[in-house]
């Protein structure tokens, strides 16, 4: 790492610490993340360690009563990180697999409302209108019209909450939309009216500074293979201590008797690596230094929004809304569709080289920005020029 000179420590002088195609444009962090080299090299040593003995590796080394148990000491080091103790933490593989454990979780009865917001991730909605039509319970789903402000956000969330609400899923950071939702406020009007809260953070760890017990929520889930660095696969789900005692692993296997979150740490012979080599993603994060990195991603933001700005594209969210990602709707000629901005993004990739996050949204097309250690001005620049060409139609 060029770590020098503090003025060239990120974009281009650090890029090369990732595999990404030197051919291509990466404004796209916030779908799956890229992992730096040094932690795949961890992970592939952690690799090459379970198969050189796989019996030793399974059976002592990552068992959930071995008091030396390498998934519990990754877990210790991420808690480290985001304010708990590491039996508050189970790994899982990826953001969807924590809610949907947490969702199974609770016996819903019919009459019980499930609270989402139309900022959610598809993935996530679909898993509660599943559980819905399993125990009679519904979703409600309240609209988050944008521009919004976080008094706009945190105001729809209190005034749609009822003493049915079961379960209120609210995201940290919105997927599609990317702001990050003013959670000191929307959690207690929650649980003012006795709701179980699920934060979704899949974007939160590493992206936004945590402490998961002031947030007041029941779970918190989050991917450490987007923001942190982290191989793909690897995930944590946060239970309080009220909450741990009904959490259940979505796969029962030998160690469900011994509660959260030791019975998700053994679910079957599977390859743990992602989630042993995220002490090695927390080493490379705080090398790159997480003040630094979000002072430089804050920069990049502020410039992409004179950017788009330049090409008639409005902000989704208030500035105080965005971390490292920011969402524009573009000045998109008709509506925009599931299907046009899938071909929108395609052709961004395969003619222009950029990979950026689109979709539409309310019928508009929105353009999401993931502002990480490796992009440079020269990509936002890149991207403006994109935009004045292709912005309006995708043509
Ligand atoms: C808010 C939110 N929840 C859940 C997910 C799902 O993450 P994963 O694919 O790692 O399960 C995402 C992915 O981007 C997301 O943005």
């Amino acid at each position: 790492m060029n770590a020098r000179n503090p003025e060239t420590k990120f974009g281009r002088a650090v890029r090369g610490l990732w595999q990404l195609d030197p051919n291509g444009v990466f404004l796209n962090h916030g779908s799956f993340g890229a992992c730096p080299t040094e932690v795949q090299a961890a992970q592939d040593a952690i690799r090459r360690r379970m198969e050189a003995q796989p019996d030793v590796f399974f059976r002592r080394e990552i068992q959930p009563d071995n008091p030396a148990s390498t998934i519990r000491a990754a877990a210790a080091r991420i808690a480290k990180l985001v304010g708990c103790s590491g039996d508050d933490l189970a790994f899982v593989e990826n953001a969807t697999s924590g809610v949907q454990a947490a969702m199974n979780s609770i016996d819903f009865k019919p009459g019980d409302r499930i609270l989402v917001t139309d900022h959610g991730y598809n993935a996530v909605r679909l898993m509660v209108e599943a559980r819905c039509r399993e125990t009679g319970a519904e979703p409600l789903v309240v609209a988050i019209p944008v521009p919004t402000t976080p008094d706009g956000a945190a105001q729809r969330i209190a005034d749609a909450v009822t003493p049915a609400v079961r379960l209120a899923i609210v995201d940290h950071i919105t997927s599609p939309t990317g702001i990050v939702l003013p959670l000191d406020r929307i959690v207690p009007s929650l649980r003012r009216h006795g709701a179980l809260v699920f934060v979704d953070g899949a974007h939160g760890v590493g992206q936004v500074a945590l402490d998961l017990p002031a947030i007041g929520a029941d779970w918190y889930v989050s991917n450490a293979h987007k923001w942190l660095f982290a191989p793909k696969g690897s995930a944590f789900l946060y239970a309080s201590k009220e909450a741990a005692a009904r959490t259940r692993p979505i796969v029962v296997s030998h160690y469900v008797e011994s509660g959260f979150p030791r019975s998700f740490d053994y679910v079957g012979t599977r390859d743990n690596s992602s989630w042993l080599a995220v002490p090695a993603a927390i080493d490379f994060f705080e090398r790159l230094g997480p003040a630094a990195l979000h002072a430089y991603q804050a920069q990049l933001i502020d410039k992409a929004t004179e950017l788009m700005a330049s090409v008639g594209a409005e902000p989704i969210a208030s500035r105080d809304m965005s971390a490292a990602m920011r969402s524009f709707l573009l000045d998109w000629k008709g509506e925009a569709t599931r299907e046009t901005a899938r071909a929108f993004l395609g052709r961004l990739w395969d003619e222009e080289r950029i990979q950026v996050a689109a979709m539409a949204f309310e019928g508009r097309m929105l353009l999401r920005v993931s502002a990480q250690a490796y992009v440079d001005e020269e990509d936002l620049v890149r991207l403006r020029d994109v935009m004045a060409r292709k912005g309006r139609t995708g043509a």
